[in-house]
């Protein structure tokens, strides 16, 4: 029996130090000092001893056992040293490289030009409007002095909600919403969105954006709605930009003009390397705006004093004016959200 143990010790502690980790070496402890292990199997048999043998033999299972358990609790200290020391290898940090950077989002094209917009007509005074993107036909059409044969009542293809309701077709509304809701002095521009049923192609949206102007005080006249508009202009487009005032129609004002200015991509020239310019077609010119002096009905429709009151409108695509602005040929570029498309301005 004597034997026995050494050979159990022997064993044990070879199949310890052989053990890779600590899976292994449980199995190892299991099979000698569990239930069915070994050295449990072993100390059963000592109920069979003389009286003599048995403190013999029960010390020295003793002293085997626990130099077994000595032995188990030195290799897996040592095993978990090297496992904890593999881990901190394979999570070592370098600090000196650098971080992950990341990505700042960039604003729209459309916005910095509405920005740089805003910023001029707040410098002037005026203030920022907004009004509902559904409206109906009172103030889409009726308060505008739009009348119900006219064509621009077709022309303007409008998306209808129903009979009554429908997508505004221009930010002109804004205006009768504002002078229904403040007396003059009135000086805002209302920047939105706008809707007609066009189909989409390079410089056409059914979705789109326009910024209106209104101004209204006593003793406004032609010459403020030009000099406000000239100075916009090369506040925009830069001091050598040309301003032209050319004679048109809209019913909600009277005269009115639409505003040309000198093709911002052929310098007015009409070409560029003796090609004809692709944006003004030649002609050196490229329409932006259309405004007027506001039409008396109009002012009459929404409570204001035509005889004492009198003032100017203009209104404007954004689209264009961004366009205009980078030398971006196709409108659709701002609504696909190319990421490369986006981060060049
Ligand atoms: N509402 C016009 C359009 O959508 C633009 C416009 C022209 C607005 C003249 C005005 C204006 O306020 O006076 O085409």
């Amino acid at each position: 029996m004597q034997q026995k143990l050494n050979e159990i010790r022997e064993l044990a502690i070879k199949a310890i130090n052989d053990s890779k980790d600590l899976k292994k070496l449980d199995e190892v402890r299991v099979s000698i000092l569990g239930k069915k292990g070994e050295l449990t199997k072993v100390l059963r048999g000592m109920k069979d001893l003389t009286n003599e043998e048995r403190p013999v033999i029960g010390k020295l299972a003793n002293e085997v056992r626990s130099k077994i358990e000595n032995e188990l609790e030195k290799v897996k200290e040592i095993i978990s040293k090297k496992q904890r020391e593999i881990q901190l290898a394979k999570e070592v940090i370098d600090v000196t490289l650098p971080g992950k950077k990341k990505e700042l989002g960039y604003r729209h094209p459309m916005t910095i030009v509405l920005d740089d917009i805003k910023d001029i007509f707040i410098g002037m005074g005026y203030s920022i409007a907004e009004g509902p993107e559904i409206e109906n036909a009172y103030y889409n059409f009726d308060a505008l002095n739009i009348p119900e044969e006219h064509p621009a009542k077709d022309e303007q293809d409008t998306f209808y909600i129903n009979e009554e309701m429908m997508l505004r077709t221009s930010t002109s509304p804004v205006q009768v919403h504002v002078m229904e809701n403040q007396k003059p002095p009135i000086r805002i521009i209302a920047p939105g969105r706008v809707f007609r049923s066009d189909e989409v192609d390079a410089t056409h949206s059914p979705v789109f954006h326009q910024i209106e102007g209104l101004v209204i005080d006593k003793g406004i006249t032609m010459g403020d709605l030009k000099g406000a508009l000239e100075v916009f202009i090369k506040e925009l487009y830069g001091e050598t930009v040309e301003v032209k005032f050319r004679p048109h129609f809209f019913p909600f004002t009277e005269p009115s003009a639409e505003v040309d200015v000198s093709c911002v991509i052929c310098g007015g020239k009409g070409h560029v390397n003796k090609e004809t310019c692709k944006v003004c077609k030649g002609t050196g010119w490229i329409e932006i705006l259309g405004c007027g002096m506001v039409h008396p009905n109009v002012l009459e429709m929404s409570g204001i004093d035509s005889t004492v009151y009198s003032g100017f409108a203009f209104g404007m695509g954004l689209e264009r004016i961004t366009m205009l602005r980078y030398g971006i040929k196709d409108l659709r570029m701002f609504y696909e959200n190319d990421i490369r498309f986006l981060k060049q301005f």
